[in-house]
């Protein structure tokens, strides 16, 4: 569940209703809601008592400060995958020893800066890196905790672009090679093993694949300890999918994924961490967006809004399904009409949706897409020189910008012009 619900026949953040917004900060906007980052993250905290556990939120999801602060509070760690990443984490005041760092291509700088800040664990993808981290460490005279993330060739049934968990995919070592990668590890001075590490892919919306790579990861650890390795940490990854389409998906619920993984680990004294991106941020936002025009084209009326793909990429991207509602509640009885729902970014593929049954709308209504608070102002741009979309976050009656829209001064003001012209 979330809190963005129709109250007196408009759509409020919880207490603070979204047009009210609209007209202080202009559209489009995202709007986060702090009561929903919250349960959600709490979804998972009680999924895994009473195990010894630590939930990563994957900031590459939402990334925003204020968000991050929102749930560090809560004692969340963060799954970082740049130095950037980590740099926003520390920036919410999350210690060091609740940051992991993922990602297939760490630098040495990035490396360095982390273990000067404090890191919890590495998650190693390759060997080469292992190496690059064990000669770092030992010039800094430190020590890295270390993750190796194998991959148990295992299909997670979701887009291809967001698998991880094949063998064709770029991400980890292959499950196979793990005793004799974990054995180059033990002898490599300044990295210290502290776990395994798997992540299979993104929104998958059964837990059966779930099942299969964490079961492949209990006999590794088996396996692992007998030839002498302390595995005491597992990071399963993240992975759990939302329902987008909320009139016909529901896929499995945080104390369904805990059960499972109690299942299949549970029994291995291990603590566990996983690091839920989307769950916990999907359906905590929303983007608002208002219409422009109504364009009646040929044999299709347009809805053309001033929200477009540099705002929220995923339509385009995934031909990702959000779900559009107006802002003001329409009548229970109202007669709805299909749209093409696009933005004015000069190509055919800035389409959020096509033949989409809405109600009647006209110029200056409200829509807002939900379902938007993951991979939504994350990987918004300026495509087209459209200003990066804003970011809003409500916490009950109350509401604040966690990101201004920049000014077109500051926009230009980014590009320098060299002497010669
Ligand atoms: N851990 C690792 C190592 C990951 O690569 C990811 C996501 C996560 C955790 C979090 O996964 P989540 O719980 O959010 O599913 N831009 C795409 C999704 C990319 C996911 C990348 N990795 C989208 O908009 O659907």
């Amino acid at each position: 569940m979330d809190h963005f619900l129709y109250r007196s026949g408009t759509l409020h953040a919880e207490d603070v209703a979204l047009a009210d917004i609209a007209r202080t900060v202009g559209t489009p906007f995202y709007c986060y809601s702090t009561a929903t980052l919250t349960r959600h993250y709490q979804l998972f905290t009680e999924a895994l008592s009473p195990m010894p556990h630590l939930v990563c939120f994957a900031i590459k999801s939402l990334s925003n400060v204020a968000v991050l602060k929102t749930l560090g509070n809560l004692g969340a760690g963060m799954d970082v995958v740049s130095g950037g990443e980590y740099l926003r984490a520390k920036a919410a005041g999350v210690p060091g020893e609740r940051i992991v760092f993922s990602g297939v291509g760490k630098t040495r700088d990035e490396m360095r800066l982390v273990l000067e800040g404090g890191i919890r664990q590495f998650n190693v993808e390759s060997e080469p890196e292992m190496r690059a981290i064990s000669e770092v460490a030992s010039a800094m005279g430190v020590v890295a905790p270390i993750t190796i993330r194998v991959n148990p060739d295992v299909d997670a049934r979701t887009h291809e672009k967001i698998a991880t968990g094949k063998k064709e995919n770029k991400f980890g070592i292959p499950i196979a090679r793990a005793s004799e990668v974990y054995a180059e590890a033990a002898r490599l001075p300044g990295i210290e093993v502290v776990g395994i590490d798997v992540h299979i892919g993104s929104q998958l919306t059964e837990l059966e694949p779930f099942e299969q790579a964490y079961l492949k990861v209990a006999d590794l650890t088996r396996r692992l300890r007998s030839e002498g390795h302390d595995i005491r940490r597992l990071d399963l990854g993240g992975g759990l999918g939302i329902p987008y389409q909320r009139s016909n998906e529901a896929p499995p619920l945080p104390v369904e994924y805990g059960a499972l993984i109690k299942r299949t680990v549970g029994d291995l004294g291990c603590e566990i961490e996983i690091e839920p991106g989307r769950l916990i941020s999907g359906n905590s936002g929303v983007l608002v967006s208002g219409v422009i025009y109504v364009k009646n084209g040929e044999g299709r009326d347009f809805l053309i809004l001033d929200a477009a793909m540099n705002d929220l990429v995923r339509p385009s991207m995934y031909g990702a399904w959000h779900d559009i509602v107006p802002v003001e509640e329409p009548a229970p009885a109202a007669e709805k009409q299909e749209y093409d729902v696009v933005g004015p970014v000069c190509e055919t593929g800035d389409t959020f949706a096509k033949a989409r049954p809405l109600p009647k709308l006209a110029e200056g209504d409200l829509v807002a897409f939900r379902s938007a608070g993951a991979y939504g102002a994350v990987m918004a741009s300026e495509y087209n020189t459209r200003p990066l979309v804003p970011e809003v976050l409500v916490n009950g009656d109350h509401y604040a910008v966690i990101r201004a829209r920049p000014t077109f001064d500051e926009i230009l003001a980014r590009d320098t012009i060299p002497e010669w012209l």
